[in-house]
């Protein structure tokens, strides 16, 4: 039997294609759009959707806001906790997961939280683990720049175990109902955690009831080799941009050995590649879309800005027919060396065209869905698995997209029995490793 692989969407809850010809009007802030987006994935028997964050209005790009605004490119971002709420209210099997980032809440909150939002979902919520890497969000939360990569993630792994002490803070049968002795909770069954730190210190317990889940399903994008190691570490999911088949695979297999280092089956860790396919009536239409959209002037100027929000260098600075000088962040370093190419001689220009797909593409979708999902079987056969992580090339959603997805390339997929036709499993994790 052909091994499946899952399936993923990438989305922040910001403004839709509200500039595309097929635009949605650009005002989802009421999360209308983006519930409906849920029940559609659901559909199509998606594990889950994956809300992205940041926390703050870049001026990476030209030292203004400008040009984000301008685009409404990774801002207006609006916060994805609340939504996650709503969309997992609207179904009944699709995961979502919540970025948060161990830099802005306090432990205790984001436990709380992520309790929470696993009780609303009966056990479908998922963290994406970041610890923030961009200065100007750093300065919403009292420092004036981010520490160093190595102590983020210094303090990721203590906020790690912090909030897993808080979410065992409660066993399981806590909650007793005892009617005749007249007890809602054992409170023998629940008890501090009493935590101190080199960086945090919580007393606990967590006052909410122990969630459906234990903990919600642990999602992390680990490039560096730090955020690598603590990927391997604590991930359930981990999702990440490979470097074309070859490279999937040997970043996926690094994980494995790395997880099974920290002492895990590397079974429980699924790796979701980013792809950002581009879908047509005939491969003829679709190669056109896709040129249409890397050759215009507004796809170039995205691209850059976008790149430049997520490593903090501003790219406005250099000339598009040359080559970059040697560069290193302290922000998505992966993101830098992937977009780079160091060492292949390419202008700018150059590099943004080949990394077309909005950046965050690992290998190229370009087709009809029959021959999107045929190619999407190869490349999975060859990297060994686990799942892929959709987005839209221009990263931002318009139902017209979703609907070539939905519609389109995950019907292809299920009749090439690629990815699931039904959901077997509740929650989240168990939903992750089914396969
Ligand atoms: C698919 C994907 C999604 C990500 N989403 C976010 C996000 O929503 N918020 C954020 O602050 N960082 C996000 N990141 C950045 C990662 O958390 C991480 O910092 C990045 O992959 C660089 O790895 P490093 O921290 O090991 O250097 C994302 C990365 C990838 C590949």
């Amino acid at each position: 039997m052909t091994k499946q692989f899952h399936l993923g969407w990438f989305l922040g809850f910001s403004a839709d294609e509200w500039n595309e010809p097929f635009s949605n009007g650009g005002s989802p802030w009421n999360g209308d759009f983006y519930v409906e987006m849920a029940k559609s994935l659901e559909r199509a028997c998606f594990d889950f959707m994956m809300v992205e964050d940041t926390l703050m209005i870049s001026e990476a790009f030209g030292h203004s806001m400008e040009t984000y605004l301008k685009h409404g490119l990774m801002a207006p971002k609006h916060d994805p906790a609340p939504l996650a709420a709503l969309m997992t209210a609207a179904t009944r099997h699709l995961g979502v997961v919540t970025t948060m980032s161990t830099m802005a809440y306090p432990p205790f909150m984001l436990a709380r939280l992520c309790s929470t939002l696993d009780h609303i979902s009966n056990g479908r919520t998922g963290w994406n683990i970041v610890t923030t890497g961009e200065n100007a969000s750093a300065q919403n939360f009292g420092m004036d720049e981010l520490p160093s990569r190595e102590v983020r993630y210094e303090m990721a792994d203590e906020y790690v175990d912090v909030v897993c002490k808080l979410f065992d803070s409660w066993d399981e049968d806590a909650v007793i109902l005892d009617r005749e002795r007249g007890y809602y909770a054992d409170h023998t069954k629940v008890r501090t955690i009493d935590f101190e730190g080199k960086y945090y210190k919580v007393r606990g317990p967590l006052n909410t009831v122990r969630s459906p889940q234990g903990r919600p399903a642990f999602v992390q994008a680990g490039g560096s080799p730090r955020g690598r190691a603590f990927a391997a570490k604590h991930a359930d999911a981990i999702v990440a941009v490979g470097n074309g088949p070859a490279g999937m695979k040997k970043y996926r297999e690094e994980i494995r050995a790395l997880a099974a280092e920290a002492g895990r089956n590397p079974d429980d860790v699924k790796i979701f590649f980013c792809i950002t396919p581009t879908l047509g009536e005939t491969d003829e239409e679709a190669q056109a879309r896709h040129a249409r959209m890397i050759n215009s002037d507004r796809f170039i100027e995205q691209s850059l800005a976008f790149i430049a929000g997520v490593t903090d260098i501003d790219f406005s600075k250099f000339d598009l027919d040359k080559e970059l000088p040697p560069l290193t962040t302290n922000g998505e370093q992966g993101s830098l060396d992937k977009f780079a190419q160091w060492g292949s001689g390419k202008t700018l220009r150059q590099l943004v065209i080949e990394a077309s797909g909005g950046l965050v593409s690992s290998v190229e979708l370009i087709g009809t869905p029959d021959t999107v999902a045929k190619k999407m079987g190869e490349v999975m056969e060859e990297v060994g698995g686990d799942g892929f992580l959709i987005t839209s090339p221009s990263l931002r959603m318009s139902r017209r997209y979703i609907t070539e997805v939905t519609d389109g390339l995950v019907p292809a997929l299920q009749r090439l029995g690629l990815t699931r036709t039904v959901y077997t499993t509740n929650m989240l994790r168990e939903t992750m490793k089914e396969f």
